[in-house]
This record gives C-alpha cells, sequence and structure tokens, in this order.
C-alpha cells in the first residue's frame, strides 16, 4: 500500500464514520456473506455428524409427555403463571407484544449515541428481559420431569409378563403355536402347510436381542408372511405392548433368565382341586384366550366362532351352539379330542392341548357350562 492509497483509505474510512454506513448495499452485502457461511457450516453438520434418531413418534403412546426444545422453554415455563382460561396471554399477548416491541424500535428508539453511558434504560431493561429468560429457562430445566423412558412407564415385570402373554395369544399364537413351538401351519389364510420353526428355542432365544425382537414384532418378517405389528406400520400394537411381549418371550422361553416369584401366580391357568366346579370365568376363560382367541376373535373368519366372551363361546360360529350345558358330545369337547366332524377338525389345530386342560373343559361342560363359579 503506498501513501496516497493510504490516505484515501483514511479518507473513505472518516467519511463512513462521520455519515454512518449504508444498509443497501454494504450492511446487506455483509449479511449476506455471513448468512452463507453459517448456512455452508450447517449443510455440512447436517451432513457429516447429523442429528441422533428419537424414537420414531408413536400415536398410541400415552405416556408421552410433548415438551418444546431448550431454547424455548422459557415461553414453556411462563405458562405457568398463566393457569387455565389466562393461558392465552402467556402464549399470544405477552410474546407477541414483545416481538411488535422489537419490530418497532427504530421508530420509537431514537437516541443516536452508541456509547452504553448513554443508553442506560435500554440496557437496563433489555438486561433485564434477558435475566428474565435465563431464570425461566434454568426454572423450566430444574422443574420439569425429564421423559420417562418407555420401561419406566409399565409396570413390575410380573404385570408386563402376564400382559405380554395375553398379547401373544391374541397377536402370535395362531402362526407361533400357544407356546411359540411352532410345527406346520393350520387354519392360517396363505399360511396353510407352512412349517414354522419354534420361536421359543434356546438357539432363538440366545442370538436375537430384545431389540431384534421388538424390531420383529414391530416391522413383522413381511418377505415371509408375518405381518407387521406396529401401529407406525399399520398393526395393533403400540411400543408398549410390543415391549410387553419381548418381556414374556424373554422370561418365559429364555433359560438364562431368571423369573420373578409372582408371576407364576399371576399368570398361570388356575389349577383346579378334584371336586372343585369349573367355571368360565375362573378356569374356562384363561385356557380360552391362551390357547383359542388368536383365531377366534372378531376379524377372523374360522366359521364366525368368536371366543371373547361367554354368550359368544356358548352361541356363535356357523354350527352354533358348539358347547350344549351338559353334553360331552358337542362340537367344542369332539374337536378338542381331535375329532374331525362336520364343524371343523382338530382344536387347536396345530397342537393338542394337555390332557388336563381337555379334562377341565369336559368338566365344566358336564357341569353344566356355568359361567360364574358357584360358591
Ligand atoms: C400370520 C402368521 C404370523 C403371525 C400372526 C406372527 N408371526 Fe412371527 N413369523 C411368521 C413367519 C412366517 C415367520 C418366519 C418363520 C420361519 O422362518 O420359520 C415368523 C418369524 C418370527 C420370529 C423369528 C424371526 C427370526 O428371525 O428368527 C419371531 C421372533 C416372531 N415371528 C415373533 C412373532 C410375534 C412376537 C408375533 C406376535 C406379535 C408374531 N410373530 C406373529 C408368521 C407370523
Ligand atoms: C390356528 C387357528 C385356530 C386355533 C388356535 C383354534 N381354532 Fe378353532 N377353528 C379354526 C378354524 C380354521 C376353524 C374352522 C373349521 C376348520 O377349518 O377346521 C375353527 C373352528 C372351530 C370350531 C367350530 C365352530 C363352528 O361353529 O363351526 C370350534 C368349536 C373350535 N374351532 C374350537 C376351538 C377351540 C376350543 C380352540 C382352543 C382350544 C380353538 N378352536 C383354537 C382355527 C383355530
Amino acid at each position: 500500500m503506498n501513501d496516497i492509497q493510504k490516505a484515501q483509505y483514511k479518507e473513505r474510512y472518516i467519511r463512513a464514520k462521520r455519515n454512518g454506513e449504508k444498509f443497501f448495499p454494504d450492511t446487506l452485502y455483509k449479511d449476506l456473506l455471513i448468512a452463507i457461511a453459517l448456512f455452508l457450516l450447517l449443510i455440512g453438520l447436517a451432513a457429516f455428524i447429523g442429528v441422533a434418531a428419537e424414537p420414531r413418534a408413536d400415536p398410541s403412546d400415552a405416556a408421552y409427555v410433548p415438551r418444546p426444545e431448550w431454547y424455548f422453554l422459557f415461553l414453556f415455563e411462563m405458562l405457568k403463571f398463566f393457569p387455565g382460561s389466562l393461558e392465552w396471554l402467556g402464549t399470544t399477548i405477552i410474546p407477541g407484544a414483545a416481538v411488535i416491541a422489537l419490530l418497532l424500535l427504530p421508530f420509537y428508539d431514537k437516541n443516536p449515541h452508541r456509547h452504553w453511558k448513554h443508553r442506560k434504560f435500554a440496557l437496563t431493561f433489555m438486561s433485564a428481559v434477558v435475566v428474565a429468560m435465563v431464570f425461566l429457562t434454568i426454572r423450566a430445566a430444574v422443574t420439569t420431569p425429564p421423559q420417562k423412558d418407555e420401561s419406566a412407564v409399565a409396570t413390575s415385570i410380573p404385570a408386563k409378563i402376564a400382559a405380554g402373554q395375553d398379547t401373544y395369544s391374541v397377536q402370535c399364537a395362531e402362526c407361533h403355536g400357544s407356546e411359540g413351538e411352532g410345527g406346520v401351519i393350520k387354519g392360517v389364510k396363505g399360511l396353510e402347510g407352512f412349517k414354522m420353526k419354534a420361536i421359543n428355542s434356546q438357539d432363538e432365544m440366545y442370538t436375537r436381542s430384545d431389540d431384534t425382537l421388538f424390531n420383529i414384532g414391530e416391522y413383522g418378517q413381511p418377505n415371509l408372511g408375518m405381518p407387521p405389528f406396529g401401529k407406525a406400520f399399520g398393526g395393533e400394537l403400540s411400543r408398549s405392548d410390543i415391549n410387553n411381549l419381548v418381556t414374556f418371550m424373554r422370561y418365559t422361553w429364555d433359560n438364562r433368565v431368571e423369573v420373578p416369584k409372582e408371576t407364576a401366580s399371576s399368570n398361570a391357568i388356575p389349577a383346579l382341586g378334584p371336586n372343585d366346579i369349573p367355571s368360565y370365568e375362573a378356569n374356562i376363560a384363561p385356557i380360552v384366550k391362551r390357547y383359542c382367541v388368536s383365531c377366534h376373535r372378531q376379524g377372523k373368519e374360522n366359521n364366525n366362532y368368536i371366543m371373547d366372551t361367554y354368550q359368544n363361546v356358548m352361541n356363535s360360529g356357523d354350527h352354533k351352539p358348539n358347547v350344549i350345558p351338559g353334553d360331552l358330545n358337542t362340537n367344542l369337547i369332539r374337536m378338542i379330542h381331535r375329532e374331525k366332524i362336520d364343524a371343523g377338525g382338530e382344536m387347536p389345530p396345530t397342537k393338542a392341548l394337555s390332557p388336563e386342560l381337555v379334562s377341565i373343559f369336559e368338566r365344566w361342560v358336564k357341569a353344566g357350562a356355568p359361567e360364574k363359579a358357584t360358591k
């Protein structure tokens, strides 16, 4: 730089300082450069680092507490001062007024000075606002409970196992068998005669993590004929339902896992003394739920025999009545004895009920198929 240039530069500098800089194009040009730089930085971050994915949104999860990002927490916290019908003040009026005040700033703040000593009111006011925002943000962060993870939402392990067992019986047993034993599929459209491997084996349990089992439940195995069950994929199960299923499978089939003591009693098919009279509510419903409902429920054809309530067990199906009180020659009894009759073949189709369970059905029908226990 020679002296002439230096002099020219200095002159320009003094002029600029005296007259101020033009917003257009000078300031705008600088802003634009910085904006582009930031934009490139963001693209770079998004491309090379990315954001950790949160769990997939689950419309059926009632336990999820929606909550803003941290930089909006102060607004969120402010709502606490405007309960109920005053909410509109905190959500609309106050933030709206603040934004408008900021927009109009050039029109009412005509103070030409830049030194802080001459801008006491503006600085004090703005500092108070910033302090309030920081205070509210911290207050919100401290007082809002953390998002519960799903495992904390569901109850105890025995409760989860019991819930998972129920879901399994309804959703999975028709293909995988009531105990995950697999076998040749009968009575399921599209998979008739398919030889299903056991999913309750140690081979399966040792090689599949809980996450894998969860994903299989959620996405299914569409190429093999297992439909997706997650609500997000058009199925019927919420994420916590599937979690319970996984808990059930893990605790029931994996011999490395110790089952909590209370489980056996909360989930077992009730035992029956030699002179007890079985009732539908106490004895039959739990067996039906575990071994029959997967195929005999709303939405399944299977001769329209819906085994969801006492009335339907007694009086639905193309060959109703399938249970005639006192008559051991009724369809249901003959079919669980694996006879082939007009109403259909062996029930359940894949695997015979154990003799104990068959005898509970027989004793129930013989006693007149009562709905409730007689005391
Ligand atoms: C319509 C029939 C059907 C239903 C219902 C069904 N599955 Fe499956 N499932 C299959 C088929 C078919 C396979 C592939 C099995 C094979 O290869 O032998 C399979 C495989 C599996 C596997 C093993 C996957 C692997 O890679 O080892 C698991 C675990 C499983 N299913 C769990 C479930 C659970 C849990 C449910 C209930 C939510 C369920 N299934 C309901 C048909 C079904
Ligand atoms: C894997 C699916 C499946 C399971 C599990 C199952 N069923 Fe069935 N059930 C069928 C099908 C399919 C039919 C239609 C008849 C046929 O094709 O054999 C049927 C028909 C029946 C009928 C005749 C209904 C009528 O009015 O025609 C009775 C009774 C019956 N089942 C009882 C049971 C009982 C009791 C259980 C449980 C112990 C059971 N089923 C479990 C698939 C199933």
